[in-house]
């Protein structure tokens, strides 16, 4: 596996392999490696000769109260994961490589980017499109692979796509869970033990919503107000925001008449998770 740390490096590196015609994928990543992450690296293998993991905690999309220091990290396990999992190039660039003195230019997607963690975060989504162009630029990628566990994300960094033409395909891969149901996120480690248990609250909410409107329920009041019962049963959560939208305009509905997003953000002690699932009404294969 090579490991690559500057932009110049990066271009070398992606010459070398178009000239041996090979297909590039990228899997963007902020590190902190779970097997999440390695379900994206392997839809990507999938779909590419040569795929490039870049591992880049990047400052621009945290905001002043997102604790970007207390990030965790672990670089070591990082590059072990990487190797065994068959990545051709780890991108590991400093923060100066990336944001040069005097770097100014930002890329901003303005409609999915709105609600949701887009309200609750001022400037993250913007700090996201920023650094996926970046590396969209740099990587020329054939293919990159996001996670549906970030939805919203993904859906901004397809419309982003889509809107500067970039050459990419976008593929998005299912999240992958704990055995108990808990959705893999690199901030789960900063959980104590007390909170790691009440963290279920999430995906049982999201279940209890499935549940609700698989008897019937179609009111997305009355399923919201189930997955917000249903986290006030854990002590040290507190919800950020609960929600359903339509899947494909992410606009909220007050009915579910065809595949809906049940999306959560909730705190858990000091600890912001988020989840979502698809509420498929029976009788809708779309
Ligand atoms: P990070 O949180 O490290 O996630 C990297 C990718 O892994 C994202 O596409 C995310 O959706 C996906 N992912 C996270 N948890 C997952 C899970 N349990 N199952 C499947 N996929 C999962 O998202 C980011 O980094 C950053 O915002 C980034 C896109 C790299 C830009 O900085």
């Amino acid at each position: 596996m090579d490991i690559l740390t500057t932009p110049p490096e990066v271009r070398v590196w992606v010459s070398e392999r178009r000239r041996r015609a090979q297909r590039i994928g990228l899997v963007p990543t902020m590190g902190c490696l779970h097997a999440g992450h390695l379900s994206l690296v392997r839809l990507a293998r999938q779909r590419a000769e040569a795929v490039v993991l870049s591992l880049f905690v990047n400052p621009i999309q945290f905001g002043p109260g997102d604790n970007l220091t207390g990030y965790p990290r672990d670089l070591q396990g990082d590059q072990r994961l990487c190797r065994e999992a068959g990545v051709a190039a780890l991108f590991l660039p400093s923060a100066e490589a990336m944001y040069p003195a005097g770097h100014s230019t930002f890329v901003e997607e303005v409609w999915f980017s709105r609600g949701l963690c887009g309200d609750r975060r001022p400037g993250h989504f913007k700090g996201v499109t920023t650094i996926v162009a970046k590396l969209f630029n740099l990587v020329q990628p054939d293919v990159a692979v996001f996670g549906q566990k970030d939805a919203q994300q993904a859906r901004v960094i397809q419309q982003m796509t889509r809107d500067l033409e970039f050459p990419v395909e976008i593929v998005l891969g299912q999240t992958v869970r704990e055995a108990d149901g808990l959705a893999m996120s690199s901030r789960n480690k900063l959980l104590n033990a007390a909170e790691r248990r009440q963290a279920l609250c999430l995906s049982r909410a999201l279940d209890t919503a499935a549940r609700r409107l698989a008897a019937g329920e179609r009111e997305t009041a009355a399923l919201i107000a189930a997955m917000r019962q249903e986290i006030s049963g854990a002590p040290l959560a507190r919800v950020d925001y609960a929600e359903i939208v339509d899947n494909e305009t992410f606009e909220p509905v007050a009915s579910i008449n065809r595949t809906a997003l049940a999306l959560l953000a909730v705190h858990v002690g000091s600890t912001r998770l988020i989840d979502n699932a698809l509420l498929t009404p029976q009788g809708h294969g779309d």
